[in-house]
């Protein structure tokens, strides 16, 4: 089989934070912050990225990058036994219940998108944008019609093979991402009431502080970073020879948690300046963000460009997970008597992710299930398992070492770094479990 690989370092660093940064950043967080006390939610956010996401993103890179495989062979490469066979599963099963949904959410920017280009909202105030939004989510050929196009997307630029693509993709675009949401922060805060709006995000009020805004946070750190499933032992496998792993990993975190912020900055002062509820759910930002770019000198141009935009970062992040599947089914084949082609794989796997997608879109309970079964519980458990693995489950001499001792890595820095998988972070992780369970109450 031919080893994919990234043509170069800035390549790999752009594709794996195209990956990271997409709806997580723009949709889910502002939402999922709204609704748990701004101020509150973002700051245990902020100390869960500090302590999980460095590691952890380092963690996965190191196991994909050591193992040369995917999820499916990766812990059986650096074990040499099966017993860690089941969380190859759990990666794989995560990354088809995301997408379940994620395409949903995709498929609404597309829709989005598309009426932004016939000028669909000038004129319309948050109330009607509510009521629009409203149809856009009910009505189910519109929904299924804007959600297969993305699938479409995805599993084509997976058929031509990831480097290519990806690399090419990102490269342009984030950037370009980054300014027109620089633009609209600028824009939002000349508003009138906007302060209001910084305060709610910026001010922490410990009485809003819960259990419930602690689990959240930290299901949120891991689906915005994209760990806890394997999508970077993946890119980790495609990684050209020295990167340098840790620099690679902050990158990525730096700007995963700016974009989110941002986003964040763009979302609550325009709340408060419109007078919307910050705490309505998935909507959010669906209602604001039209209504913020009507402001926006050259309205048209800026939706335009805006949805453009979301779409394809939502599209980099698809394409990242279908990847985590997509590898997983060749590698799961190669050895049998029916391997699959790369096209193959893409073919089933998209094929198997329109079931789930049909399931969400006919089922909405099934949508927020998915939600709250991965970022709230699969992809910390996995992430604590993946942690348990390197820190305790490797052999001391053998592998576990080595995914320590590559050429480069400062002794120093690789003691702190097994701290954490050994003990900080399962520790913390089975505590939020714990606590959010009503197990433990803090
Ligand atoms: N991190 C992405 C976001 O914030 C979602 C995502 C893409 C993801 N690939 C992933 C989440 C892999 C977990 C694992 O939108």
């Amino acid at each position: 089989m031919k080893k994919s690989s990234f043509s170069t370092k800035v390549g790999l660093i752009m594709a794996a934070a195209g990956g990271a940064v997409g709806l997580g950043n723009i949709w889910k967080f502002p939402y999922i912050a709204g609704e748990n006390g701004g101020g509150a939610f973002l700051l245990v956010y902020l100390l869960c990225v500090l302590l999980f996401g460095l590691p952890l993103l380092v963690m996965e890179f190191m196991i994909g990058k050591r193992s040369g495989k995917s999820t499916y062979g990766a812990f059986r490469a650096l074990s040499g036994t099966n017993r860690w066979q089941w969380m190859s599963w759990l990666c794989m099963l995560t990354a088809m219940v995301i997408m379940g949904f994620y395409f949903v959410v995709t498929g609404w920017c597309f829709n989005y998108l598309v009426e932004a280009l016939v000028n669909a909202f000038s004129g319309l105030d948050s109330s009607a944008l509510t009521e629009h939004f409203s149809v856009v989510s009910t009505n189910k050929p519109r929904m299924i019609a804007f959600t297969v196009l993305p699938v479409l997307l995805t599993a084509a630029v997976l058929w031509f093979d990831v480097n290519k693509g990806i690399e090419r993709l990102s490269k342009i675009l984030m950037p370009l991402l980054l300014l027109m949401m620089l633009l609209m922060a600028g824009r939002v805060l000349m508003l009138d009431g906007s302060n209001l709006g910084m305060q709610f995000f910026f001010q922490f009020d410990c009485a809003k502080l819960t259990s419930h805004v602690v689990m959240e946070a930290m299901g949120q750190c891991f689906f915005s970073l994209s760990i806890g499933l394997g999508a970077l032992i993946t890119y980790g496998a495609y990684m050209p020879k020295g990167q340098n792993i840790p620099a690679a990993s902050l990158q990525v975190l730096v700007l995963d948690t700016l974009v989110a912020i941002l986003a964040g900055v763009i979302i609550f002062p325009a709340v408060f300046a419109f007078g919307v509820n910050p705490e309505q759910g998935p909507q959010l930002v669906f209602v604001v963000l039209p209504a913020v770019l009507q402001q926006m000198s050259f309205a048209w141009l800026s939706s335009v460009l805006f949805f453009g935009l979301l779409c394809i970062a939502a599209l980099t992040s698809t394409i990242s997970l279908m990847e985590v599947a997509v590898a997983f089914v060749q590698e799961a084949t190669a050895d049998t008597r029916h391997p699959l082609s790369r096209r193959q794989s893409v073919s089933l796997v998209a094929a198997l992710v329109l079931v789930l997608i049909m399931l969400c879109i006919f089922f909405p309970a099934m949508f927020d299930v998915s939600d709250q079964l991965t970022a709230g519980f699969t992809m910390p458990l996995t992430a604590l398992c993946m942690a348990v693995f390197v820190g305790w489950g490797l052999p001391k001499r053998g592998e576990g070492s080595v995914l320590l001792h590559t050429k480069g890595t400062r002794r120093r820095a690789g003691q702190v770094f097994l701290f954490f998988l050994r003990w900080i972070i399962p520790l913390i992780i089975l505590l939020v479990f714990l606590n959010g369970l009503g197990v433990l109450k803090f």
